[in-house]
């Protein structure tokens, strides 16, 4: 029989079904593919829901100044442990430097926190400087977005529902706009489709970016269009 440290911990919707939830992860440092994405963006980065602070300890190793957030106590005490300067906040609440960060992050499903990624993006939105943008995380494209109510479980015990959100390539333009946003690129991790990670890159209206600058480690995908995305995507 497996302890309860053992058990698997799952993050399940209402319905029953599995949605991708890797603690693992977390808890590991930045992937190859993560620090390819993170090399070019913009300071300051902030990291929302950055759980034990993982992306935030690796930007400032490369010297990129960055910060995270996130309302859980036991992910905040890693991230602390690790150096990384995090506060133990929701993202809904007064956070410092608000209207003048470079990027905000929502790695790794953060898109669905709070139930509603048009009311989660306004909120980044309002956080950026002018020429800033938020790297989000989205599912594949063909994917449906769904709202959702979830809870996650670790054997026998599990926490009490609460609002979530997916977010796929394809409804990303549409979603931006809504948090009058502009999805200014999109890319995906390379090796095969199943086990691919997607990243939209948004910017506000007008903004900066007029191309996908996220590494060549990683693929841009043109057929973007055809997904309903308004905005250019080129090949990086
Ligand atoms: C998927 S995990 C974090 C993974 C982390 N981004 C990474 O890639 O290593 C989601 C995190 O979001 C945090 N979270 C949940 N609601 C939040 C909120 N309202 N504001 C900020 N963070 C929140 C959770 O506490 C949890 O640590």
């Amino acid at each position: 029989m497996r302890s309860p440290a053992e058990e698997e911990i799952q993050l399940r919707t209402r319905d029953g079904q599995l949605l991708p939830f890797e603690p693992s992860r977390w808890s590991a440092r930045a992937n190859e593919d993560e620090r390819a994405l993170l090399a070019d963006i913009e300071g300051p980065v902030l990291d929302v829901g950055c759980g034990p602070g993982r992306l935030v300890a690796h930007l400032l190793m490369n010297g990129i100044t960055a910060m995270g957030v996130d309302p859980a106590p036991g992910a905040v005490a890693l991230a602390r442990e690790r150096g990384a300067p995090v506060l133990q906040r929701a993202v809904w609440e007064r956070l410092p430097g608000e209207g003048r960060w470079g990027t905000v992050l929502l790695f790794d499903g953060n898109v669905g926190i709070g139930g509603d990624p048009v009311v989660l993006l306004r909120r980044c939105a309002a956080l950026l400087g002018a020429r800033g943008r938020v790297l989000v995380e989205l599912d594949a494209p063909g994917t449906v977005s769904r709202h959702v109510e979830v809870r996650i479980e670790r054997g026998e015990a599990y926490t009490p529902w609460f609002p979530w959100a997916t977010l796929s390539v394809g409804d990303a333009a549409a979603v931006a706009a809504r948090a009058g946003l502009e999805v200014t690129g999109v890319c995906h991790t390379a090796g095969p489709e199943r086990s691919r990670r997607w990243f939209g890159l948004f910017g506000g209206p007008g903004g900066c970016m007029q191309r996908c600058d996220l590494r060549p480690a990683l693929t841009a995908w043109p057929a973007l269009a055809v997904e309903r995305a308004r905005s250019p995507v080129v090949a990086g």
